[in-house]
């Protein structure tokens, strides 16, 4: 030890530098970079590692966050393109790859992403054997699939963010429409997370009273107070921020940060996430979409089995067939 902290310091013991709960972030664009300051700043990690191609940018995301470390008690942040600084990762995110331009969807972006996926996969694989995967990157279902084939990790290891997101736009604007906080409407977006998600409206309630109680047309087109627009919202509302802004971020970043909450902490938290949904729902296709399931130390643990409508049932079907179709014709 150098003299000066010699002086001041009587050392008792060599401090763990291993915090154990590191988070990859392979992409620090505007969203990666959102996931990571939620992480640091609700503590979810106290060790976050950024990898990307661009070094330069890395290194200016890094010094700009460790000037921060006083307000984030002191984390460790590491970053940089060489895949050796996220050695040991309890959770891999990522959010490498291109995004859509105005007017382009999801799926638009899917082979050049996969292309990308063949990079990052195996590299993270080598440094992290025992990691969770957390796709975030779009078409995030499609990408969550490849991941999973890439990787030959268990289910349990491979998810992906999903229709997290959708929900939380969903149980925005219902409370918006009936003046109760988000966390008091309970409702899911399950399926695509995109065009095709799947509003399950016959489970949308407030404290346990169904919207389907008080007005059975809720969600349908015979329904003359339009509830239903709430999900053309929910659909396009990334379309509108993109317009608006050129990407979407903070919104994604804290959906994001809420899942690794969920597994660091153990916490058997429910969330809308994509997952492999074969021989669920009657789904014979090997896909991953979006449904409510809870989380732990271990990634995946269980699926929560809703009572869906006829209807609700169809548009998840058709949606697992699109997406396999999408799937069939990747390289990967
Ligand atoms: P961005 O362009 O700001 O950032 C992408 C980053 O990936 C860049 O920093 C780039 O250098 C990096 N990158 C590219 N190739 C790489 C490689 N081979 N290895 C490592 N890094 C690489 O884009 P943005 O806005 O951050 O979006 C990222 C992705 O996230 C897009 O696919 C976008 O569609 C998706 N997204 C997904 C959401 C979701 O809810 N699932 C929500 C919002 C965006
Ligand atoms: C979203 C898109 C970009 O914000 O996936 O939902």
């Amino acid at each position: 030890m150098a003299e000066t902290k010699k002086s001041l310091l009587t050392e008792i013991s060599t401090p763990v530098l291993d915090s154990n709960d590191r988070v990859t972030i392979v992409g620090g664009g505007q969203v990666g970079m959102a996931c990571a300051f939620t992480i640091l700043t609700q503590g979810i990690s106290s060790d976050v590692v950024l990898i990307d191609v661009d070094e330069k940018k890395m290194q200016g995301e890094l010094l700009d966050l460790q000037h921060g470390s006083l307000f984030l008690r002191n984390p460790r942040i590491d970053a940089g393109k060489d895949y050796a600084k996220s050695a040991n990762s309890k959770i891999c995110i990522i959010t490498a790859g291109a995004r859509q331009r105005e007017g382009e969807s999801r799926l638009n972006l899917v082979q050049r992403n996969t292309d990308i996926f063949k990079t990052i996969i195996p590299q993270l694989v080598k440094y992290s054997p025992d990691t969770i995967f957390l796709v975030v990157s779009n078409p995030c279902d499609v990408l969550t699939y490849v991941t999973w084939k890439i990787s030959g990790f268990p289910k349990n290891r491979v998810i992906g963010s999903g229709t997290n997101l959708d929900s939380s736009r969903f149980r925005f604007l219902l409370s918006q429409k009936l003046g109760v906080a988000p966390s008091s409407c309970h409702g899911y977006i399950i399926g695509e997370h995109g065009d095709s998600s799947v509003a399950v409206w016959s489970g949308v309630n407030v404290a346990g009273v169904c919207l389907r109680e008080l007005n059975p047309e809720a969600g349908t087109a015979k329904d003359e107070e339009k509830w239903k627009e709430i999900h053309k919202q929910v659909i396009d509302g990334a379309y509108e921020v993109i317009k608006l802004k050129g990407y979407t971020s903070w919104a994604v970043g804290l959906s994001v940060g809420s899942i690794v909450r969920s597994i660091l902490r153990n916490s058997s938290e429910l969330h809308a996430i994509s997952v492999n949904v074969k021989g669920i729902h009657g789904i014979k296709e090997e896909v991953f979409l979006s449904l409510p399931a809870i989380l732990g130390k271990n990634g995946l643990t269980k699926i929560v089995k809703q009572k869906l409508e006829e209807v609700e049932l169809q548009k998840l079907r058709e949606c697992a067939k699109m997406i396999n179709e999408v799937q069939s014709g990747l390289v990967i």
